[in-house]
């Protein structure tokens, strides 16, 4: 007959009770986030604090793994990756959803928002917070809107009138909107990824692009761009998503945490948004790379004139109630 001897006893013993304690502490659930910006902008601070305070206050619990810069997914798979479940928590911009629906596309007509207050104002509104869950059948739930703030031309030539921007070719995100913004100003705009911005502009692929002053300095594009006009002529903000099925899915406790830790991380983006980006504004300055060109009231005038059409032509697929409700957050 088999007999045990005290020695397998003892090791049959520890297995067991190594086994029950493994039971006892379930494995973390692993939350990726992935994001195609650096980590000193407002997203990437974002994504960090997130991290943070999820693994401070569900220990052992959730394990946040950001991955920045394009990392692991960029633009274009990222969502996809979501949808597959490859990746828990992104935060496109909102130009890179016109895929998912037409009406966040109202965040990319030019010359909308007076400035980021309006912009906030529009976010909170009860027309605002219906989009966050207008992808829910896509199973896309929006969590919140992270700031990062107004967009800036850029471009080897001085951009002080439309006129300027005539047969240039600029880099833009994927959005019909904000290609039409350059077809009318007679400009030849360009898709292309975010990553792929810095490289393009050098070789000459295109002349110019928009982007806060966060995105340019942090990408380097001041580096091969000779002129800034500070256009403010459109927002560059996100959306953080999640997968809905993915977010159901978590344990009742868990998922109230984290959205009180999205509540808190998303006050802090959006306050600090503005100081980071005049911040970088500063830097790109002492970088004596590229002169930035305050436009006067008439030619920021010029701009908006020639840009506005572009809301007319979009607004069947945005939807013209829209539209107002997010001019009358200008006030
Ligand atoms: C861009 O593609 O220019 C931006 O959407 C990048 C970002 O996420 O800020």
């Amino acid at each position: 007959m088999f007999k045990l001897t005290a020695k397998a006893l003892a090791c049959a013993l520890s297995l067991s009770i190594a086994g029950m304690a493994q039971a006892a502490e379930p494995e973390p659930i692993v939350i990726k986030f992935s994001h195609v910006v650096a980590d000193h902008t407002p997203k990437g601070q974002g994504a960090v604090l997130f991290k943070k305070l999820a693994e401070e206050r569900l220990p052992g619990k959730v394990k946040v793994e950001v991955y920045p810069n394009s990392s692991l997914f960029g633009d274009g798979k990222e969502m996809e990756a979501l949808l597959l479940g490859d990746v828990q928590l992104i935060a496109p911009s909102l130009a890179k959803f016109e895929q998912y629906t037409k009406q966040i596309q109202v965040f990319d007509l030019p010359f909308l928002f007076q400035d980021m207050a309006a912009v906030d104002r529009f976010q909170l509104s009860p027309e605002g917070q219906a989009l966050l869950t207008s992808m829910e059948d896509k199973n896309i739930t929006g969590l919140a809107y992270w700031h990062n703030g107004l967009k800036q031309l850029s471009a080897n030539k001085a951009l002080r009138e439309p006129k300027d921007a005539r047969g240039l070719k600029f880099r833009v995100q994927a959005s019909a909107v904000l290609e039409e913004q350059f077809k009318v100003v007679r400009a030849n705009p360009r898709k292309m990824s975010f990553a792929e911005v810095y490289q393009g502009l050098q070789t000459g692929v295109v002349n110019g692009a928009e982007n806060p002053y966060s995105n340019i300095y942090s990408q380097k594009m001041h580096e091969v761009q000779k002129f800034i006009t500070e256009s403010n002529h459109g927002v560059l903000d996100y959306m953080l998503i999640t997968n809905t099925k993915f977010w159901n899915s978590l344990p009742a406790d868990v998922r109230s945490e984290l959205d009180k830790i999205i509540v808190e991380v998303t006050a802090e983006v959006n306050k600090q948004a503005g100081a980071l980006n005049d911040g970088d504004k500063q830097r790109i300055l002492e970088a004596k790379t590229t002169e930035i060109i305050e436009l006067t009231p008439e030619q920021r005038g010029m701009w908006r004139d020639a840009m506005k059409p572009v809301w007319s032509k979009f607004e069947g697929e945005i939807g013209a109630d829209l539209i107002k409700a997010a001019d009358a957050a200008n006030q």
